[in-house]
């Protein structure tokens, strides 16, 4: 079963930057609602527990450090097919193999410092949605 709902973060590359809005922009125009949304900073445990998935990986230390090193958009999306459409809007992980037109291409500045997060399956969506808002905050 599709949610038609995913997850996304605004990391802190983006916020740093300055293309929150131009982000938002983008996934507005691309036919995402915006069911909830908070700017907030992750704390050191937040960061671990959201990337636990990679905890084995050799960069899951620099994940950490880089997404609590500033402030983050947390956001839940609404669209038909939300999961697999923002994946395609926010590209490939690393910049350099984002497709035309994608958020990672236009904004990320590495694999590492990507710009953006977007949820893998509609079963992380439902998890990483909740991790960041209760029920009374989704719209
Ligand atoms: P995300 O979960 O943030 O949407 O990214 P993703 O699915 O495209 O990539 P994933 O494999 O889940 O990796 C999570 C995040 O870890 C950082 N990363 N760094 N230095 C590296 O080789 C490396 N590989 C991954 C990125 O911030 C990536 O988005
Ligand atoms: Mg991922």
């Amino acid at each position: 079963m599709t949610t038609n709902r995913t997850f996304t973060m605004l990391k802190p590359d983006a916020i740093e930057n300055g293309y929150m809005g131009k982000i938002l922009d983008m996934i507005i125009q691309a036919g995402f609602q915006i069911k909830a949304m908070k700017y907030t900073k992750l704390t050191t445990e937040q960061a671990r527990k959201f990337y636990e998935v990679h905890a084995e990986r050799p960069f899951y230390g620099e994940l950490v450090e880089y997404m609590t090193s500033g402030p983050i958009v947390a956001a839940i999306l609404e669209k038909e097919n939300a999961v697999a459409d923002f994946r395609a809007l926010i590209g490939a992980t690393d910049p350099a193999e984002a497709g035309d037109g994608t958020i990672r291409q236009y904004y990320a500045e590495s694999k590492g410092r990507n710009a953006v997060h977007g949820s893998d399956s509609d079963e992380n969506a439902e998890i990483e949605g909740r991790f960041h808002f209760s029920a009374n905050e989704i719209i």
